[in-house]
């Protein structure tokens, strides 16, 4: 697929897609969320891939939300389908890839671009970035997880402020939310966020699925995570990556891991 929304660039081991629609602050069109699917699927599909960074083009914004020109007109049902199929194609699908993914929060991320980095695996953001979810302020709650998603990351009463006040904070206050885990100048922060890949992609990507799925259990109604957590660590013992692991431990040598 052709991509008008996005620029891939694929390097060491480290895919890193960045929404660049910068004239409209990234904003997510419908396009774009397609778009995204795809690249995040064939980012997944490839064995060469082992983190995923995501990002917005330019210095101001990494996404300003969902393109309120697109959906201004909704009926009910159709707001029904925009939040059901955005959350199905984009947000829950981000949630549970087997690769990692890392949102680099390089400037506004509000409405549907703070929940995209929230179904990020983690989130890393530059001093300059600012995070919200401002929709009661059009009349509308989030619709792409992020009533759900905040409340998970930083809690119940500070969720409710920012959706209620429609405010935003600043990357400092996220850090003390916990809803980022660092903060860093915006130059540096492509750099900290492809470190912090590289120590991920020397480690079994087959265990790192495993835990995945275990820590996402978490989150999913009438799933029982201890149990999640015991079938992944037991179909760990019979991976190729396992096998290696351990043999390198005991050999006193680093890991080679297959991948399988
Ligand atoms: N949807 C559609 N277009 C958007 C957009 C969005 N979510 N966010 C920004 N844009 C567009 C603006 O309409 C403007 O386009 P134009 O130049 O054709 O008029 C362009 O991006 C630049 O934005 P602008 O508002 O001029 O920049 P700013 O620096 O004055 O303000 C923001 C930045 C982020 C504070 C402001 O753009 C904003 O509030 N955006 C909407 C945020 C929002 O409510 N998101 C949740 C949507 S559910």
């Amino acid at each position: 697929m052709a991509y008008n929304n996005l620029i891939i660039n694929s390097e060491a081991n480290i895919t890193t897609i960045t929404i660049n629609r910068p004239k409209k602050l990234n904003a997510l069109n419908q396009d774009t969320i397609k778009e995204l699917h795809d690249a995040f699927k064939v980012a997944d599909a490839d064995k060469s891939t082992k983190v995923i960074i995501v990002t917005g083009s330019g210095e101001k914004a990494f996404i300003a939300g969902a393109d309120i020109s697109e959906f201004a007109d909704y009926s009910v049902e159709e707001g029904t389908h925009l939040a059901a199929n955005g959350q199905q194609i984009l947000f829950d699908f981000v949630e549970n890839l087997s690769t990692p993914v890392i949102a680099a929060i390089n400037g506004f991320a509000l409405g549907g671009g703070l929940e995209l980095a929230m179904a990020c695996h983690f989130r890393v953001a530059s001093n300059t970035a600012k995070m919200g979810l401002p929709e009661v302020s059009l009349g509308v709650i989030p619709g792409y997880g992020g009533t759900q998603r905040l409340t998970q990351l930083v809690g119940k009463g500070r969720a409710l402020e920012m959706i209620m006040t429609a405010g935003m904070i600043d990357a400092n206050k996220a850090l003390s939310f916990g809803l980022v885990n660092h903060v860093v100048p915006q130059e540096a922060l492509l750099e900290l966020c492809e470190t912090l890949a590289g120590k991920i992609k020397k480690n079994s990507s087959v265990a790192i699925r495993a835990a995945i799925t275990a820590v996402n259990a978490n989150f999913k109604t009438g799933v029982n995570g201890y149990q999640t957590e015991i079938t992944a660590f037991g179909n760990c013992f019979g991976t190729k990556d396992f096998e290696e692991g351990t043999t390198a431990f005991l050999e006193k040598r680093k890991a080679e891991f297959p991948g399988e």
